[in-house]
C-alpha cells in the first residue's frame, strides 16, 4: 500500500434536512480528489452476499477539489493562561505531582511547559525516565537534572524553583512509594544550578502534558512530546519553595500560611469536562483537549472511596494519553445542506483520489424534528455501538487479550485491505476494545477522525451488518425512515412513538440511560413496538458527554466481556457520573425491556432454531403462519445459521416479564459457542452450562397494547436474504413486521 490515500470524516454523524454537514478531507501527496455522494441499501461485498448495492445521488457538492494532506495531532493536554501569577516576585516555584505510565520506549514526554515574554520558557520533561527542567532565559539555556529516574505507576512530586535575576535554581523530585494515607517519600534528589535572569512577565502561558508548537501549513496546532499518566496538585508560587514548603503546598488544601506564597492552586477534581480554574483565582481558566481522563485515583485516592463525587481530593488527578484523540480538527473542504426531498436514509460521500484510492464517509438522514410526514417504521442505527467499535485493532491485541482474535475473524472474514489502511495510520486512534500505548483500556471513542471500519464494503460487522436489515426492507418495498442512538438519546420516546414499529440494529450493545428510558416508556406506556433484532444488545453503561457530543464514553469495570477491567475506584463515568460497566451490573438488566439479555457468544458457526410448545401457542399465531421450516434458519451468510455470533436468552431472575412466549430457541451450539462470563458461577466444565448458552426468540405484549419481538441473534440479520428472501426467518420479521404497523392493540395474556 504505496499509494496515496485519501481520508475523510464529517461533523456529523446524524443530520436532518435543512441542516449542513461538513466534510473534512486530507488527501495524501496534496492530490485533487473528487467528492459525490451515494446511498447505501448494501454494504457488504462478503462472500456469498457480493450485492452491494450504492445509488448514486446527484448533489450540489459533487465534483473536482484541490487535495491536501492533513496531519493528525494526537495527545491530550492541558492549557491554562496564567495572568499576573508571575509579577511582582524575585523567585518562583513550579511543582507538581506525576504518575508516568509509560516509560518503556524512551522518547521525550513534556510535564510542564511555561511559556513567557520575548520567548523565555521553562519546560520539566523527561527523556528514558530521566527528569530535566530547562529554563530558557535571554541569555540562553540552563539545564537541571535528576539522577533518580522515575517509576513507572508510582507518584512522584517534582518541584523547580528559580529566581527572576541571575541566582541558583533547584529541581526536585521525590517518588512516593506508599499511596496510603501517609505517603512514604523516597529516592528524593535535587540539582541546583547558576541560572541567568528568567523573568516570565506577567502573562504566562502553562502547558501541561504536551509541548505545543507553531501551527503547522494547515494552520492546525503541531502538539508533541505528549506525556502518559496522571497529573495531580499543580501549584504556583511566588516564592523559592524550602523543601519542606513544597511538600506542604502539594496538600489538597494547602495551610493559611503556605497558601500565602501561592499564586496557583489547581486540583483537577473541581474541574469540569472541558475546564478547570486556579482555586485561588476564580479568573485563570485552563482549558482540556482532545478528552484526557478524569474522575482517576489521584495522588490521595487510599481505596476508601470508590466516586468521584463527593471525594474531591481523592480524585485531583487528570490522566493523559500521547494517543488519546477527540477531534482531528483538520479544515473543512466542502459542505451539503440536506434538501427537503432528500429521502431518510444511510448516505455516504465518496471521495477517490486520481490513483483509485477512495473513502466513504457515512452519515444518517432522518427526518426533521418536526416533520408531519414519517414512514411507519423506523430502522434504529446503534450509532453508539458503531462509535465503540470504530478503528478496532483487536486483531493486534490478541496477546493481550489471551486468544486469538484471528481465529475468531474466520467467521467475520476481516476487511484486511481497511485493516491495512488502519494499521498505516495509527494516529487515527482505535476502539474501547483497545488500549492505549500505556496499557489503559480506551475509555472514550469519537466521530471527529477517520474511521476506516465504519464504511460501507466493511467487515460484516456493525454498520455493514445493518445494511442487511436495509436491504431487506427495501426488497419488500417497506417504508421506513433511519434513525440512530443519538437522536434517541436526545429526543427520546417522542421520536420513538413517531413510528408504528421500531426495529434495531443487529447490534445495539452500547446504550446511554437515557435510550433505556425511551424504549421502555415506547414500549411500556406508549403501545409502541419494538423488533429487537439484534444480540448482545443494551449491554454496557455508556455515557455521552455534551461538551463532547461526538464522543462516547464507557466504564467496563469487572463484568462483562470487552477487553479490558476497569480500575479499582474508576469505575464511575466522567461524562454522566454514573457508575459504569454493564447495565445488568447496576440493576437496569436488558431483560426488564426486551425480555432477553446477552448469553453467550462465540464464533465457531451459527446454527437455526428449534421450536418449543409456544410455537403454537396463539398469541404467536401472527408471528408462525407461513413458515414450514422445521428448524429455523440453519442457513445465511453470517456463520450459515440465524442463531450466532452473540446471543441473547431469557431470564426471568433478571426481569423477562412473566408472560412472553419463547417461541424457538437456538439448541447445541458448537463448543466454540460460550455462555456469558456474568452467568457464569463458577469456572468449571458443566454440561448444565453449556444447554444454557442459546438464543431465544422472545415475544410479549405490554399493558399499553404495545409489544416486544426479540430476535436474540446478531446473525439473524443475515439469513434474511437467503434464497432469495423467500425463507423462514425473513417470513416472521415480515409477519412481525406487518402485524407491528397496524393499529390494533395487542392486549395482554390473562395470566
Ligand atoms: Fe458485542
Amino acid at each position: 500500500m504505496t499509494q496515496n490515500q485519501v481520508f475523510g470524516y464529517a461533523d456529523r454523524l446524524h443530520i436532518n434536512p435543512g441542516q449542513t454537514i461538513n466534510f473534512h478531507v486530507s488527501s495524501e501527496g496534496d492530490e485533487h480528489f473528487s467528492a459525490s455522494l451515494v446511498r447505501i441499501v448494501n454494504g457488504c461485498v462478503d462472500g456469498e452476499s457480493n450485492t452491494y448495492q450504492e445509488i448514486p445521488i446527484l448533489s450540489d457538492f459533487e465534483g473536482e477539489y484541490t487535495g491536501r494532506q492533513k496531519a493528525v495531532y494526537a495527545g491530550s493536554y492541558a492549557e491554562i493562561d496564567l495572568a499576573n501569577s508571575f509579577a511582582n516576585a524575585d523567585a518562583h516555584t513550579v511543582q507538581l505531582h506525576i504518575y508516568p505510565t509509560k516509560l518503556r520506549g524512551g522518547g521525550q514526554q513534556t510535564i510542564v511547559c511555561l511559556e513567557g515574554k520575548d520567548g523565555q520558557t521553562i519546560e520539566i520533561g523527561f527523556e528514558d525516565a530521566r527528569l530535566s527542567a530547562r529554563l530558557n532565559s535571554l541569555q540562553g539555556q540552563t539545564k537541571l537534572t535528576l539522577t533518580e529516574p522515575l517509576t513507572e505507576e508510582r507518584w512522584h512530586l517534582l518541584a523547580l524553583s528559580w529566581s527572576t535575576e541571575q541566582g541558583p535554581a533547584t529541581f526536585r523530585s521525590w517518588c512516593l512509594e506508599n499511596r496510603f494515607h501517609q505517603p512514604t517519600r523516597m529516592k528524593y534528589c535535587e540539582d541546583t544550578q547558576e541560572c541567568h535572569a528568567l523573568n516570565l512577565g506577567d502573562d504566562v502561558s502553562v502547558y501541561l502534558a504536551a509541548t505545543v508548537a507553531e501551527p503547522d501549513r494547515n494552520g492546525q496546532t503541531i502538539v508533541r512530546d505528549c506525556f502518559d499518566g496522571k497529573i495531580d496538585a499543580l501549584r504556583i508560587a511566588r516564592e523559592f519553595l524550602s523543601k519542606d514548603n513544597v511538600i506542604a503546598a502539594a496538600d489538597f488544601a494547602p495551610n493559611q500560611s503556605i497558601q500565602a506564597s501561592l499564586s496557583g492552586i489547581f486540583n483537577f477534581s473541581t474541574s469540569t469536562t472541558v475546564s478547570f480554574y486556579n482555586e485561588l483565582s476564580h479568573e485563570q481558566k485552563g482549558t482540556f483537549v482532545n478528552l484526557p481522563l478524569l474522575g482517576v485515583r489521584g495522588v490521595r485516592w487510599d481505596g476508601s472511596v470508590h466516586n468521584f463525587d463527593g471525594a474531591t481530593d481523592h480524585y485531583s488527578a487528570v490522566y493523559f494519553h500521547s494517543d488519546d484523540l477527540y477531534d482531528c480538527g483538520w479544515s473543512r473542504d466542502f459542505s451539503f445542506e440536506i434538501p427537503d426531498d432528500l429521502k431518510s436514509g444511510y448516505y455516504a460521500t465518496k471521495i477517490a483520489n486520481g490513483e483509485g484510492e477512495t473513502d466513504y464517509i457515512p452519515f444518517f438522514v432522518s427526518p426533521r424534528a418536526s416533520a408531519k410526514k414519517r414512514a411507519p417504521i423506523a430502522l434504529w442505527l446503534p450509532t453508539m455501538t458503531y462509535l465503540a467499535y470504530s478503528n478496532d485493532r483487536m486483531a493486534d491485541n490478541s496477546e493481550k487479550y489471551g486468544f486469538d482474535v484471528a481465529g475468531w475473524n474466520d467467521q467475520i472474514e476481516p476487511d484486511m485491505e481497511g485493516y491495512a489502511k488502519l494499521l498505516a495510520h495509527p494516529e487515527f486512534g482505535s476502539s474501547i476494545y483497545d488500549y492505549h500505548e500505556d496499557g489503559c483500556g480506551r475509555h472514550f471513542s469519537s466521530w471527529l477522525r477517520p474511521i476506516v471500519n465504519m464504511r460501507p464494503k466493511s467487515s460484516l460487522w456493525g454498520m455493514t451488518a445493518d445494511t442487511l436489515i436495509i436491504s431487506w426492507l427495501e426488497h419488500f418495498g417497506f417504508d421506513y425512515d433511519i434513525i440512530t442512538d443519538h437522536m434517541v438519546h436526545e429526543e427520546g420516546a417522542e421520536l420513538l412513538n413517531k413510528y408504528a414499529t421500531v426495529i434495531s440494529g443487529n447490534h445495539p450493545e452500547y446504550v446511554s440511560s437515557e435510550i433505556l428510558d425511551a424504549v421502555s416508556t415506547y414500549t411500556n406506556d406508549l403501545g409502541g413496538r419494538f423488533i429487537y433484532m439484534g444480540g448482545n444488545g443494551y449491554y454496557w453503561v455508556t455515557g455521552v458527554d455534551s461538551n463532547y457530543p461526538a464522543a462516547v464514553e464507557v466504564r467496563r469495570g469487572v463484568g462483562g466481556s470487552g477487553a479490558w477491567f476497569s480500575y479499582p475506584g474508576e469505575h464511575y463515568l466522567q461524562s454522566t457520573g454514573q457508575l459504569g460497566g454493564l447495565w445488568r451490573h447496576v440493576g437496569r438488566p436488558p431483560q426488564e425491556i426486551f425480555g432477553v439479555g446477552t448469553r453467550g457468544m462465540g464464533f465457531p458457526g451459527s446454527i437455526g432454531f428449534t421450536r418449543n410448545p409456544e410455537w403454537d401457542d396463539p398469541r404467536a399465531e401472527f408471528l408462525t403462519k407461513g413458515i414450514t421450516e422445521e428448524c429455523l434458519g440453519d442457513y445465511g451468510i453470517m456463520g450459515n445459521g440465524a442463531a450466532g455470533e452473540e446471543i441473547d436468552a431469557v431470564d426471568y431472575e433478571l426481569g423477562t416479564p412473566t408472560h412472553a412466549l419463547v417461541i424457538a430457541s437456538s439448541q447445541n451450539h458448537p463448543r466454540g459457542m460460550m455462555i456469558a462470563r456474568e452467568d457464569l458461577r463458577f469456572v468449571i466444565p458443566d454440561e448444565w452450562v453449556h444447554s444454557q448458552v442459546r438464543a431465544d426468540i422472545t415475544f410479549f405484549e405490554t399493558a399499553s397494547g404495545g409489544a416486544v419481538l426479540s430476535l436474540s441473534s446478531m446473525t439473524w440479520c443475515g439469513s434474511l436474504s437467503h434464497n432469495n428472501f423467500n425463507n423462514g426467518i425473513s417470513q416472521l420479521t415480515e409477519n412481525a413486521v406487518r402485524r407491528f404497523s397496524k393499529p390494533e392493540p395487542f392486549r395482554l395474556p390473562s395470566i
